[in-house]
């Protein structure tokens, strides 16, 4: 079953508890954190004080997506806040190994991020030490962005590297999939697909999900 991650960079800020319970409805599988820096990315959205005051209210899983530079200086914050996964970018990380052993011994998911224009065949040493692959199909930093269609290759790529030699590794895409491309994303072989506008951008978000994973049960019945 492939899981929904829905990102709440476009939701409502000013009542988020509200937005985020509007997300339990409609069972939505992860809640996708986008932590921005200003500096690894152009944008700044919030860091682990948001986190852990987020869960106090709810029992959604925290996919928590580092868009930040030194991540490794922050990993027992973001644990300590609540985050479930943290997903680092390869391209943030000098020492990238020591980095996924620091997330394992906080006993998180450990993620590694990928840009679209990096290439896979950097993470070939590191796929037996991480749990989860994500594949930017935006260049990261803001929600609502056009999906990126190069990265259909590089997902269906990814997904014959890494299904026959660690089936459990959770092969997740990220950035600008809505009801137009959600099959072709998952189609070419995504495990977790994170959506963000297509959930907030129009009300109410619990059908936005639900309508979301209605193509995603169609795709099955092929
Ligand atoms: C972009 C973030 C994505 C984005 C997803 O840097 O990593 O998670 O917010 O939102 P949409 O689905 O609006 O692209
Ligand atoms: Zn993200």
């Amino acid at each position: 079953m492939i899981k929904v991650a829905a990102s709440i960079l476009t939701a409502d800020f000013s009542d988020l508890r509200r937005e985020v319970t509007q997300l339990e409805k409609p069972d939505v599988d992860w809640l996708h954190l986008d932590v921005m820096d200003g500096h690894f990315v152009p944008n700044i959205s919030f860091g682990p004080m948001i986190i852990q005051s987020l869960r106090k209210k709810t029992k959604l899983y925290f996919d928590t997506h580092l868009m930040i530079s030194n991540p490794e200086e922050y990993l027992d914050e973001f644990r300590a806040a609540g985050a479930d996964s943290i997903t680092v970018h390869y391209e943030a990380c000098a020492h990238l190994s020591r980095t996924i052993e620091r997330i394992r011994e906080l006993g998180a998911r450990v993620g590694v991020a990928l840009n679209p224009s990096t290439p896979l065949s950097l993470l070939k040493d590191v796929l037996g030490e991480i749990d989860l692959l994500l594949i930017m199909s935006v260049n990261p930093g803001f929600g609502g962005q056009q999906f990126l269609p190069l990265v259909l290759r590089k997902i269906k790529e990814a997904a014959s590297l890494i299904k026959p030699f660690k089936p459990n590794l959770l092969l997740e895409v990220d950035g600008g999939i809505d009801a137009t491309n959600i099959q072709k994303v998952a189609a070419a072989g995504a495990d977790v697909i994170v959506v963000g506008a297509a959930v907030f951008n129009s009300r109410p978000v619990a059908e936005n999900v639900r309508s979301l994973r209605r193509k995603l049960s169609n795709l099955k019945k092929g």
